[in-house]
């Protein structure tokens, strides 16, 4: 399509979708200057049937000494969770595995995924400008987006505090990140609105907002309905994209009923169609160590982010793609439910064991919201001033005294994109076995007196 594409409608007359000559202005000189790769063109043609094709570098698939892969898999339900059952990848998936694929990820893994965005956010893949793409996890995916949006003195929108594994990409690609508080609600829509009013004229418009919207890392916190909306609203009002990293969406168990993701709502809520970017993991539900994300969002800049990865990677390793895909064939999307409903049932134990022991050791030496989702609590210890900050230094809590108490926890500094002093902490829940909660949020609460009572302050509050 031309720059003069007008926007095509979609069944619903209220929404519009960009085209894709919309993104040019999006995609950073390194995204432009990247040629696609010579095998591109030629990977479709070369599966007509008939097509004698010689053009790819592929060593004999009948050379590989793999002959056959079993895996063993639990049942996804509750009650048959213990047993388990034998799953052989067919034939041709591992075939396809072995060899060099689709930069874009497996098709028929990418097929299933397309049918689980349907079913969780309500996307149809075929009709509506966007793809996917799969990658080695989110972050991957995350920092070959970044570098395709972002070019040296771009502005970009960021939650406060925010995710840390993106700050070092934010300073490598030196773009200028500006924050946007949050509470226990999630991000703050109105203090976006004032950043984006008050935004200062000689400086770029911002790019991209990143934001986690469920059970965020590190705040825990899930972002409430009314607030996306508006969000979203800006988004398109401003023009910029909303970096919704969800690694944490299926890892809710809060009581329903719950938001939709920002995906889902670009679809429901009128106005134009093509502003989010939607990141999905497989590390927090599945394996972490398996190595399998993917990203959902218009297809030029999917495209664009292909391009990247067919000159590093070619494609996220195939033998993970297809474990992976084989897993969620065979248990099918009721199965993958059931799975979820599992993790929602043992993450809600963990999560109240460990906030009955916060409650218990804690109370009047640090607040906190309970999380909804995810793996996270972030608390705000009443520690004494430092020069730095009048709510004290977390990190000198944890560094100094907590590490010799045999307790640790991450200090708030780690997630500010300027690394300042900051009194809050952010615990995962899932780290240690139940039966040590008590003992660590014991030790924790021995050190925040410590430090109250050498600064003369009352033990608690
Ligand atoms: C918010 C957020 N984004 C991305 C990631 C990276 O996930 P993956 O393992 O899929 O790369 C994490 C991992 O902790 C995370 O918390």
């Amino acid at each position: 399509m031309s720059s003069k594409d007008p926007e095509y409608s979609t069944s619903n007359p209220n929404t519009r979708i960009l085209p894709p000559s919309y993104y040019d202005r999006y995609l950073s000189d390194k995204a432009r200057r990247c040629p696609p790769s010579p095998f591109a063109k030629l990977n479709g043609p070369s599966r007509i049937p008939g097509m004698l094709s010689l053009f790819a570098g592929r060593p004999s698939s009948e050379t590989f000494p793999y002959r056959a892969l079993t895996l063993t898999i639990s049942h996804p339900d509750i009650p048959n969770r213990d047993k388990s059952s034998r799953v052989e990848l067919d034939g041709d998936l591992l075939g396809e595995a072995l060899q060099y694929s689709d930069t874009g990820g497996i098709r028929r893994f990418v097929d299933w995924l397309y049918g689980l965005q349907e079913r969780y956010h309500k996307r149809r893949h075929h009709d509506e400008g966007w793809s996917s793409s799969v990658g080695c996890g989110s972050q991957d995916l995350l920092f070959k987006l970044f570098m395709c949006l972002l070019d040296e003195g771009d502005s970009i929108l960021v939650e406060s505090p925010v995710y840390a594994g993106v700050i070092p990409i934010f300073h490598l690609l030196k773009c200028h990140a500006t924050e946007v508080a949050t509470d226990p609600d999630g991000i703050v829509a109105d203090d976006l609105e004032r950043v984006l009013r008050n935004w200062p004229k000689d400086r770029p418009k911002p790019k991209l907002l990143y934001t986690v919207p469920y059970g965020c890392n590190p705040t825990g916190a899930s972002t409430t309905f009314e607030r996306r909306v508006k969000v979203l609203n800006l988004a398109r009002e401003f023009g910029f994209l909303i970096f919704e990293d969800d690694p944490y969406f299926y890892l809710y168990y809060g009581d329903p009923p719950r938001s939709p993701s920002y995906f889902q709502l670009e679809k429901e809520i009128p106005g134009t169609i093509g502003h989010v970017m939607r990141f999905d993991s497989f590390s927090k539900i599945l394996s972490s160590g398996m190595r399998v994300g993917f990203v959902s969002g218009p297809t030029a800049i999917i495209t664009a982010m292909n391009r990247l990865t067919a000159s590093s990677m070619v494609h996220a390793p195939g033998l993970a793609q297809a474990v992976t895909y084989s897993l969620l064939n065979h248990w099918g999307y009721e199965g993958f439910q059931q799975h979820l409903d599992y993790l929602s049932s043992v993450y809600r134990r963990k999560r109240d064991l460990f906030m009955a022991a916060m409650q218990k050791h804690l109370t009047g030496l640090a607040e906190w919201s309970i999380p909804e989702a995810g793996l996270f609590v972030w608390f705000k210890v009443f520690l004494p001033p430092v020069p730095e900050s009048k709510e004290g230094d977390s990190e000198d809590l944890i560094v100094r005294r907590a590490l010799k108490e045999k307790v640790l926890a991450l200090p708030g500094t780690s997630f500010f994109t300027d690394g300042r002093t900051s009194a809050y902490v952010r615990a995962s829940f899932t780290m240690i076995p139940e039966e040590y909660f008590d003992e660590a949020m014991r030790r924790l609460a021995k050190v925040v007196e410590e430090a109250r009572e050498e600064a003369g302050l009352q033990t608690r509050l």
